[in-house]
């Protein structure tokens, strides 16, 4: 990691919605789809994949301001399952970049108290990512600042089928009556169990699509698109869009506006 650019973390966890410094509320849960990086790099006279590479360095700027401002939890769309239909050069760029990012940066984001969570398909990575991640998620699994979430290998869809499949095997058991069965233990099948539905989805780039991106957990999210490429995206652009979800109010399908439950 680079001198002066440090992933910075906070030392404990966040009770719930936090008052900003400009008073509003700070989201528990922003969700971030990291468009752009290929048109970014296009401009420049850059390939795709150099755009990716800056794209990384948004994230440990991201992360580190996401920290700072007492945000409890932080989901990047880093790799969908749609993306494997990409040039085969840019599929290993993506996937070196996730290997590059836990390498270097896992001591750190350990020391800042990050805990780091991979949702997302893992029996069609390679075996020294899938190594990758558990090494990361063990090695952080007990800190209790920001919790980072990396969705690789993810698709929405495919998190809802597998939910599914296993409920269905249940029933087939007779362990489970399909009468019976709920919301909750839908989500307690996801590969978010036990997260708290995302507050703030924002997306960068000026595409206003959710792109197969946590379907389920984003039901009574509130979007925020913002105009920037991924790699222009600062903590600037970030307190900007909490301060516009700050000004929102939340009804969850109700009259009065309600904190998140
Ligand atoms: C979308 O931009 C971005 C992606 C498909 C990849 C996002 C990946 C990173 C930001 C870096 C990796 C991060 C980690 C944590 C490993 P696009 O390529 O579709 O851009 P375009 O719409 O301009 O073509």
């Amino acid at each position: 990691m680079t001198a002066g650019h440090k992933i910075a973390g906070r030392a404990g966890p966040v009770a719930g919605p936090q008052a900003g410094a400009g008073g509003g509320t700070v989201p528990r849960h922003v969700a971030i789809i990291m468009d752009g990086n290929g048109r970014w790099a296009l401009r420049r006279g850059m390939s795709r994949t150099r755009g990716h590479r800056h794209g990384m360095e948004a994230v440990r700027r991201i992360v580190r301001e996401a920290g700072d401002l007492g945000i409890e939890y932080l989901s990047l769309y880093a790799f969908s399952s749609e993306n494997w239909s990409r040039p085969a050069g840019e599929v290993r760029e993506l996937m070196g970049l996730l290997k590059l990012f836990i390498r270097r940066d896992l001591a750190e984001l350990h020391e800042a108290n990050v805990r780091v969570r991979v949702i997302g398909r893992r029996d069609d990575l390679k075996p020294d990512i899938r190594r990758l991640i558990e090494e990361s998620e063990a090695l952080t699994a007990a800190n209790s600042g920001l919790n980072l979430i990396v969705a690789f290998n993810y698709g929405a869809q495919d998190e809802i089928t597998r939910a599914v499949q296993d409920l269905a095997g249940q029933v087939k058991e007779g362990t489970i009556d399909p009468a019976e069965i709920t919301a909750a233990m839908i989500s307690q099948r996801l590969d978010t169990a036990g997260v708290p539905n995302p507050d703030l989805l924002i997306r960068t780039s000026g595409e206003r699509r959710l792109s197969n991106f946590l379907l389920w957990q984003c039901a009574y999210t509130e979007f925020v698109f913002v105009d920037e490429l991924w790699p222009d995206f600062t903590g600037a652009t970030l307190r900007a869009a909490l301060e516009e979800y700050g000004g929102r109010e939340r009804r969850f399908g109700g009259l009065a506006a309600k904190a998140a439950p």
